[in-house]
């Protein structure tokens, strides 16, 4: 019987972020570990759906509300991703090219959730575990517990990790209507303020949750976007499981996406190739420092703060150092960024938008990977630069507290802040070109964190054990 991953990312097919990497990532470590794993996604009009062999599993129909719905699963043949893949797709709701951003998300992810319990009760798929990520996926565990068509997978034990609760999913009971249906009696373990909440629901009805971290699992007990008293209640079947990486995808030695691979041998002249590379693309001085900024121009990421932080740092014509920045979001950010990039041309280079590849090339050139996150369930950047050799200058928050503790701190190997405020970030800089300066320690910091091992096998064993004591 599969353990059964449900998610609306997995990368290679669909990635916005962690969640993405995440779930293309634990699951086949699972499957190497002997377990049977399968991955169902919405299907997404993509480069890897295009360029892989699908065969149709099931075809089927069901009502969303007064909407007629059909629906076609399609498995992956050659199971190229190390674990069984699984594509729904309903005409007009789950065949976008992007899994996000739609005006009727919520009507997308219902009919995935809809259509993902009615697929395995027509065929009389029987999981192992259903485990459920974000919220998503959040109605899975109320509706196969209390749903009225869903009755025979009522015993499966439900896993949901929490990768970022500041998203819920929230609907108005007016849209109730559009959900399969379920015990009204119940009606209450969906509610969460007057709405409906998926991950308010989720945590309620699910056997056990994770978070991302550990440090994440005690925030969210005193910040959650007005959840904070479920997550309190719930402790008891919390586990807090930091994210591993990788380690295939994202390796020095042997990243294609490189300009040059290199190893903990020869680091120096590996980052310094990959270096003066991305600042001929971009139009900087190799000779200098290089202070990197990756992610979504988001809040939680302190992204807003980043035209003051850079203002601050390059308004200074003495301060020698160079800035990479690369992402999209908030399109106030990405407006001041290109002014900035035009006002600082030659120390400051800017790519907005979602590109793989050069990510991959920004954490093997830089020296500083900058994080100034308000809310950081994990953060992968950080674990992806040290794997490159790039010291992380992170926020001490959820997981960047838990994985980056500062080089004052015995064994430390980063530099940390205290407040997602402008000032505070700036410090830190200036804390890391000092770092910079002190090459032998700076060198012997790059082997240390380059030695670090964030691979999925510690994590994905506790995964196991809690498969294990839910279904024993
Ligand atoms: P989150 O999931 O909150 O965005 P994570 O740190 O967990 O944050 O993961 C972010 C992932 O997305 C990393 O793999 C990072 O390299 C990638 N990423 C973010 N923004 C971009 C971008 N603009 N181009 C390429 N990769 C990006
Ligand atoms: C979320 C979080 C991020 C985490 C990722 C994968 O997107 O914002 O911190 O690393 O999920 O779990």
């Amino acid at each position: 019987k599969p353990i059964i991953h449900l998610s609306a990312e997995c990368y290679p097919v669909a990635k916005v972020g962690g969640l993405g990497d995440v779930v293309g990532a634990l699951p086949k470590y699972l499957q190497a570990a002997g377990l049977y794993t399968w991955v169902v996604m919405p299907w997404y009009n993509k480069p890897f759906v295009q360029q892989h062999d699908f065969e149709v599993v099931y075809s089927g129909a069901f009502y969303q509300g007064s909407r007629p719905l059909t629906i076609t699963v399609y498995k992956e043949k050659d199971n190229v991703l190390g674990f069984g893949l699984y594509l729904i797709k309903i005409p007009g709701l789950l065949d976008r090219d992007e899994p996000y951003g739609y005006a009727d998300e919520s009507e997308q992810f219902i009919a995935f959730q809809h259509g993902f319990l009615h697929w395995l009760t027509e065929t009389g798929i029987m999981p192992d575990v259903v485990h459920c990520h974000d919220h998503h996926t959040g109605l899975i565990p109320f509706l196969m517990y209390y749903g009225e068509k869903f009755a025979s997978l009522r015993h499966v034990p439900t896993v949901a990790t929490v990768h970022n609760g500041q998203y819920q999913g929230w609907m108005n009971w007016n849209q109730a209507i559009l959900l399969p249906a379920f015990d009204t009696w119940r009606w209450g373990l969906l509610d969460w303020d007057g709405i409906i909440n998926p991950l308010a629901a989720l945590i309620k009805c699910c056997t056990v949750f994770t978070t991302v971290s550990e440090g994440y699992l005690q925030e969210l007990m005193e910040q959650a976007n007005g959840l904070e008293r479920l997550f309190a209640m719930e402790r008891a079947k919390s586990v807090g499981i930091v994210n591993g990486i990788d380690t295939t995808i994202w390796n020095p030695g042997e990243d294609t996406m490189l300009h040059r691979n290199y190893h903990i041998t020869d680091v120096q002249s590996g980052k310094r190739a990959n270096k003066v590379f991305l600042c001929d693309a971009y139009g900087l001085d190799a000779e200098k420092p290089l202070l990197a900024y990756i992610g979504r121009f988001a809040g939680e990421k302190g992204a807003d703060l980043l035209p003051e932080i850079i203002e601050n740092i390059l308004g200074d014509e003495r301060v020698e150092l160079n800035i990479m920045v690369l992402g999209s979001g908030d399109p106030q950010v990405q407006s001041a960024m290109a002014d900035l990039a035009a006002q600082y041309k030659g120390r400051l280079g800017v790519y907005i938008g979602y590109q793989e590849d050069l990510s991959h090339r920004i954490y093997a050139a830089a020296d500083f990977l900058i994080m100034p996150s308000r809310v950081e369930p994990c953060g992968l950047n950080q674990l992806y630069s040290m794997r490159y050799g790039t010291i992380p200058i992170v926020r001490k928050t959820g997981g960047l507290r838990d994985t980056v503790p500062d080089i004052d701190e015995p064994d430390g190997y980063g530099i940390t802040f205290i407040n997602a405020i402008a000032a505070d970030a700036v410090a830190a800089v200036y804390r890391a070109l000092e770092l910079y300066n002190d090459k032998s320690r700076m060198h012997q910091l790059q082997e240390q964190v380059m030695r670090l091992d964030f691979s999925w096998d510690k994590s994905a064993a506790k995964y196991m054990e809690i498969y294990q004591n839910i279904t024993a």
